[in-house]
C-alpha cells in the first residue's frame, strides 16, 4: 500500500509512519515544512519515504491507496482568541484541502480516508456515558470537532471514510503525559483539579493500531471512538501515575496551577468525558492496553 499522511510529523503520526514503514508499506508525508519532516524521517532510516510540501500533495495523493489526516495546531496549549481560531481553522483548512484534492482526481483515487477528530465532540460531563451515536456537546471543542468531521465527510461517496474520535493519547515523549509529569513532580503527584472528571485515554500503540486497521479493513467506516475500553476518573489516573512514578498521590494540584502551566487548553484534561469504544469492540479490535495501570507501566518503566 501507499499511504499519504498529513500531520505525520506529530506525536501519533510519527509512530504510524514507523509502523507502516516496518510493514513495508510506502509512506508519503504531507507536511507544511519539508526540512522539519526530513529531520523527523531521515532517508537512511526511512528509505523510499516521500516528503511532500503542499504544492506536491496532489501528486502524492494521486499515487496513494489511502489518506490519513492528522494535521492541526496542538489543542492543549495556552488559548487566546487567535489561537482558538487557529485550532479550528488549521484542521478545517487541511481537511478541506485533502478532500478537495481527492475529489478532483480523475479516475483512480484513494479508496479510504481515515480522518482524526476528538472525544471533545461530545462535550464534557461527570455523569454521562458517550458512545458513537451520542449527540455532540455545545462547547468550543465540540464545535471544532463537528466542523472538522463535516469537512472530512465532503469526500466523494466512493471513498470510505473512517472518523476516529481520539481520546487522550498516552505515550512516551509527547502528548498529555509529557505535560502532566512535570506537574506531578512539582506537586507531589496529587489529582489534577477535583479528580472527579472522566479521563478517556488510549495508549499510543493502540491508537496507531486502530488507524492501521481502519486503513486496511473495509468494515471500518463512519465514526469510531479511539479510546480504551476502561476510562477512569482523573483521580484514579493520577493514583496510578503516582504509583508508577513512585510518588504518593495525595496533594491535589490546584486548577489555577494547571491552567498557569498548561493554559486554558488544560480543559482537555480538567473537564473530561466518559467515552466507550463501542464500534471498535463490535469490529473485534483487540486493545493491547485496556487498563490504564498497564499502559502507564509500559510507558514509564
Ligand atoms: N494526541 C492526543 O492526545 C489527541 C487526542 C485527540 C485528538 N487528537 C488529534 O489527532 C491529531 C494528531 O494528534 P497529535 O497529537 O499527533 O498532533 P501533533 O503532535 O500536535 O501533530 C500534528 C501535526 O499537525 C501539523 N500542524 C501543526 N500545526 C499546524 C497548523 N497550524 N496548520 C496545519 N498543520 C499543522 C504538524 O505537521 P507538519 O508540521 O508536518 O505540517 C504537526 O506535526 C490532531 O489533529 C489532534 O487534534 C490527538
Amino acid at each position: 500500500m501507499t499511504v499519504s499522511i498529513t500531520g505525520a510529523t506529530g506525536f501519533i503520526g510519527r509512530r504510524l509512519v514507523q509502523r507502516l514503514h516496518a510493514d513495508n508499506h510506502f509512506v508519503h508525508v504531507l507536511t507544511r515544512t519539508k526540512s522539519k519532516a526530513e529531520e523527523v524521517f531521515p532517508v537512511k532510516d526511512f528509505p523510499g519515504i516521500v516528503i511532500a510540501e503542499e504544492p506536491e500533495w496532489k501528486d502524492s495523493i494521486q499515487g496513494s491507496n489511502a489518506v490519513v489526516n492528522l494535521a492541526g495546531l496542538p489543542v492543549s496549549t495556552r488559548w487566546s482568541p487567535e489561537i482558538k481560531k487557529e485550532i479550528k481553522k488549521s484542521r478545517i483548512r487541511v481537511t478541506s484541502k485533502v478532500v478537495d484534492l481527492i475529489n478532483s482526481l480523475p479516475g483512480a483515487r484513494p479508496t479510504v480516508l481515515v480522518s482524526a477528530t476528538a472525544v471533545g465532540y461530545y462535550g464534557t460531563s461527570e455523569t454521562q456515558v458517550f458512545v458513537e451515536s451520542s449527540p455532540s456537546g455545545n462547547d468550543y471543542l465540540a464545535e471544532v470537532c463537528r466542523e472538522w468531521e463535516a469537512a472530512a465527510l465532503k469526500v466523494n461517496k466512493d471513498v470510505r471514510v473512517a472518523l476516529i474520535r481520539i481520546g487522550v493519547v498516552l505515550g512516551k515523549d509527547g502528548g498529555a503525559l509529557a505535560r502532566m509529569i512535570p506537574l506531578f513532580m512539582m506537586f507531589a503527584g496529587g489529582p489534577l483539579g477535583s479528580g472527579q472528571q472522566w479521563f478517556s485515554w488510549i495508549h499510543l500503540d493502540d491508537i496507531v493500531n486502530l488507524i492501521y486497521e481502519a486503513i486496511l479493513n473495509p468494515s471500518y467506516k463512519g465514526v469510531i471512538n479511539g479510546t480504551a475500553p476502561n476510562p477512569v476518573r482523573l483521580s484514579e489516573m493520577c493514583n496510578h501515575l503516582g504509583n508508577v512514578m513512585g510518588r504518593p498521590s495525595w496533594l491535589p494540584v490546584p486548577d489555577f496551577a494547571i491552567k498557569t502551566i498548561l493554559g486554558e487548553g488544560a480543559s482537555v484534561v480538567l473537564e473530561g468525558q466518559k467515552v466507550l469504544p463501542t464500534r471498535a469492540k463490535e469490529l473485534g479490535f483487540q486493545f493491547r492496553y485496556p487498563y490504564v495501570k498497564d499502559a502507564l507501566k509500559a510507558i514509564l518503566s
